[in-house]
């Protein structure tokens, strides 16, 4: 056969594995509003940028009358292509060649390009639209997701590990996702759960749909497992992009930096903060008064929105912000945004991406339900994630920062390498209500009119204690700032702490309250 020949035959070979479960499991995937696993990747990357492998891989299943079935690419496109110009390995599910079941060449598609990744130290990102283990192909499947799992853990920290769900995820399906650093989800046509509605029938006997159990508002807004939410595939396709933009490609590159640019002028820091500590405001415009551009990028937005969690640029470069947000249960420390923080401060601090704290709490969240639930070993997170961390940390105390939430939220005793305060900053043990009524109960309960009494005892409180100064005083606080003066000091610590190095004793690893 001469070379043409052989090129042709290429050419049909290339266009029956093209075809993926063929013109009416595609139909069948359109009409859910689902993209096919290929438009996918060629809508995400740069133009051009995608290169496949494993092409022809089959799989060697032969029971259930596997050996019958022809099952394209066994179900799953993995590849390496760019976004901006930046490196990543990618894998697709396909849907339509089996429900994107992972069997077990499916699998050493998938761990074949996590390899890859890890090999030449760039993001990979997953897009998932699985019914789970391939049911026919029994232990291998099972065999497959470990190998995932383990490669996902062996990587964490070292590329930054993006999941896409695009479809009902079942089972080992959602499992990698969770392992993984950023989770997106889009409306209405991704599901994640571990057992679905007919198991919870069968087993339970409840009646509950899939939207209902694990759908994109369940996980970006009840469980957390979701980052980002999207209404369609293509909004969900610019999230992404974005996030790369802000991430490094592994954790010794720094993440490319931009054109700094000042902050639109209608965020003025001097003007959100309310001077009354009961009134709430949205810490989102103190970050966006503070970086460049304005352009805050926020995770978990409709997660535990009492802590606030993102990427934003200073002098163009990448900085993670964590800041208590007073709009949502006054700011509170509970056992979400604990989880929500800590996680984030993992990340940043492994990728080298420095932290900026802004700090406006009552404390942590009281109550039977959070104690239940596990407050103290969640909230211990924090106090552990932020400890641990060795890039730089940089707090500012805009307002309140009361008890545990003072020492949690990036304090200098869990080594902030500089510390600001605001003049609007109150630093104390607790609230000074709450304070009052303790230490002088009996001289309150003891007066003539106790209301009267109370008040006084509260403002005395007040002028000794909520203020900066004690604790300026004490060198916890290095600068008593101007809140216009915020920018040019936090671009200033970057400045120098841009060769921070950090000696901890040797380990092998901690042991965080997980
Ligand atoms: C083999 C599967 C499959 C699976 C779907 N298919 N899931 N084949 N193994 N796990 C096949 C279907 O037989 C069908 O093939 C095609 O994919 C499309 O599936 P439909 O059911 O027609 O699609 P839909 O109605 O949209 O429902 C999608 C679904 C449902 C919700 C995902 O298929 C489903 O519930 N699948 C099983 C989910 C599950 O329990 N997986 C195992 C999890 S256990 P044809 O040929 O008819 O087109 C697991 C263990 C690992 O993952 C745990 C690690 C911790």
């Amino acid at each position: 056969m001469g070379l043409k020949r052989k090129i042709l035959e290429l050419h049909k070979k290339r266009e029956a594995v093209l075809k993926g479960g063929g013109d009416k499991a595609i139909e069948k995937q359109a009409a859910m509003g689902k993209l096919t696993a290929r438009e996918r990747i060629i809508s995400l990357l740069d133009p051009d940028s995608f290169h496949e492998y494993d092409l022809f891989v089959e799989h060697e299943a032969r029971d259930f009358n596997m050996d019958k079935k022809i099952l394209h690419g066994d179900g799953v496109i993995i590849g390496t292509g760019t976004i901006y110009g930046a490196p990543v390995c990618i894998f697709a599910q396909d849907f339509t060649v089996a429900g994107g079941s992972l069997g077990m060449m499916h699998a050493r598609k998938i761990t074949k390009i996590m390899d890859h990744s890890l090999k030449l130290k760039v993001p990979l990102i997953g897009i998932n639209d699985s019914g789970g283990a391939r049911i026919q192909e029994g232990v291998n499947s099972l065999a497959g997701y470990g190998e995932i799992f383990f490669r996902n853990t062996l990587s964490s920290g070292v590329i930054p590990q993006i999941s896409v769900i695009l479809g009902p995820c079942a089972g080992g399906a959602v499992y990698s996702p969770a392992l993984t650093d950023f989770v997106f989800v889009v409306d209405k046509i991704s599901k994640m759960f571990i057992t679905g509605p007919e198991v919870i029938k069968t087993v339970l006997g409840e009646e509950i749909s899939m939207e209902d159990l694990g759908g994109a508002k369940v996980h970006s807004e009840i469980t957390g497992n979701a980052h980002f939410y999207a209404k369609s595939e293509a909004e969900c396709f610019e999230q992404i992009k974005k996030l790369v933009s802000f991430i490094p490609w592994n954790n010794i590159k720094k993440a490319k930096a931009f054109e700094p640019k000042e902050p639109k002028s209608e965020y003025k820091v001097s003007e959100i903060v309310p001077g009354d500590p009961r009134q709430p405001y949205d810490v989102r415009d103190v970050i966006k008064g503070i970086v460049d551009d304005s352009d805050f990028f926020e995770i978990q937005e409709n997660w535990a929105a009492n802590i606030v969690i993102g990427f934003g640029r200073m002098n163009g470069e990448t900085i993670g912000f964590v800041a208590n947000q007073p709009l949502v249960l006054a700011g509170v420390l509970d056992v979400d945004s604990s989880d929500k923080a800590a996680r984030f401060i993992r990340f940043c601090d492994a990728f080298n991406i420095p932290i900026i704290t802004l700090v406006d709490l009552p404390g942590y969240l009281p109550g039977v339900d959070q104690e239940h639930m596990g407050v103290i070993r969640h909230g211990a997170k924090v106090l552990y994630a932020y400890s641990e961390a060795t890039v730089s940390k940089i707090t500012v105390i805009l307002r309140k920062a009361y008890g545990g939430g003072y020492i949690a939220m990036a304090s200098r005793h869990l080594r902030a390498d500089f510390v600001f305060a605001w003049p609007t900053a109150e630093i104390a043990v607790m609230g000074p209500e709450g304070a009052a009524n303790i230490i002088f109960r009996k001289e309150i309960m003891e007066a003539e009119d106790p209301d009267k009494m109370r008040k006084q005892k509260v403002k005395e409180y007040k002028e000794k204690f909520a203020n900066p100064y004690v604790a300026a005083a004490r060198g916890y606080v290095d600068s008593v700032i101007e809140p216009e003066e915020t920018r040019k000091l936090i671009l200033h610590a970057i400045d120098v702490s841009d060769s921070k190095s950090v000696f901890l004793p040797q380990k092998k690893h901690g042991i965080p309250p997980f």
